[in-house]
């Protein structure tokens, strides 16, 4: 695993006996029980316990694996598989922001002609164990995508789902032939939902590009657009709460989707990719 480095001092981490990975300085981190590492240094961490709770990814985990935004990774499988060229057949995949770990297993895994190492990380532990418990062929670890625990030039392929990004560590950890596809919010996303919360809707509106732009050249953007048919309040409150309304929007404007027993919500995505410069 040696695209992994030690957060203190940049330097490779290797695999030294059963559960510890160390630099040649001597730091050391234990693999925890469910096989992942956590390589965020204390001084990084803005709160006790940054990043999505539990119950934010456990209900993230019961929607996706309802299959619900399954066309999504179907788009981003194709689009990896007509346009990007990679230089060999083997690369390494990072999914930066990897939540529960449902999207580096579907999206990365299995692509035509291509086997793929799959990294992945998110600040949220709860995240990542989640991750690392289940696919156990991926590999997780926590950090931060604002100070990566990834040698230079060591991935092919990164992949960030509606997950903060910094432009210059992407830069940084990607060989010059590598890719960055980014996954946010198009106009429309989750409208019926936002429509049953606040008077107004405002579209989703995005500066990816721009701020993508000092670093990489843009390839294209993807709009998916499908419908979300929810037959179930407990499904439809899976949905609710891995959004931001849930944590944001008090109970009585809650109540106006809670109550539901069935909603059609609008999914639509802005699959973006980009080229180093
Ligand atoms: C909206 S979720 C998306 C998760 C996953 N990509 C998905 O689509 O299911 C955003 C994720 O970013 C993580 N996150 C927030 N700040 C982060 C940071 N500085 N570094 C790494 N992950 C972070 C959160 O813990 C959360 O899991
Ligand atoms: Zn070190």
């Amino acid at each position: 695993m040696s695209s992994i480095i030690c957060p203190y001092c940049q330097n490779p981490l290797q695999p030294t006996e059963e559960r510890t990975y160390t630099c040649e300085n001597n730091h050391s981190f234990d693999l925890a029980k469910q096989g992942y590492l956590n390589l965020l240094p204390v001084n990084q961490k803005k709160s006790k316990d940054p990043g999505d709770n539990e119950m934010m990814i456990a209900a993230r985990r019961s929607f996706l694996e309802l299959g619900f935004y399954d066309p999504l990774i179907e788009s981003i499988k194709q689009l990896v598989n007509t346009k990007l060229s990679f230089q060999s057949d083997n690369i390494t995949a990072f999914d930066a922001g990897c939540g529960e770990g449902y999207y580096s297993e579907k999206a990365l895994n299995n692509l035509p002609h291509l086997t793929t190492k799959i990294l992945g990380t998110d600040i949220s532990k709860y995240a990542v164990k989640n991750a690392a418990k289940k696919y156990k062929n991926n590999f997780y670890f926590v950090s931060s995508v604002y100070n990566l625990p990834i040698a230079d030039s060591s991935t092919d392929l990164i992949l960030s789902i509606f997950s903060p990004f910094k432009p210059e560590e992407f830069k940084r950890i990607l060989s010059n032939s590598g890719y960055v596809i980014i996954v946010s919010p198009a106009a429309n996303h989750l409208r019926e939902m936002a429509e049953l919360i606040y008077e107004n809707f405002r579209p989703h509106t995005t500066n990816i590009i721009e701020k993508m732009s000092t670093e990489f050249n843009h390839d294209s953007t993807t709009r998916t657009t499908f419908t979300l048919d929810i037959k179930s309040a407990e499904d439809l409150l899976f949905l609710l709460k891995m959004t931001p309304y849930y944590w944001s929007t008090d109970i009585e404007r809650l109540e106006n989707i809670t109550s539901k027993k069935e909603l059609s919500v609008t999914a639509d995505f802005n699959i973006d990719i980009f080229k180093s410069k």
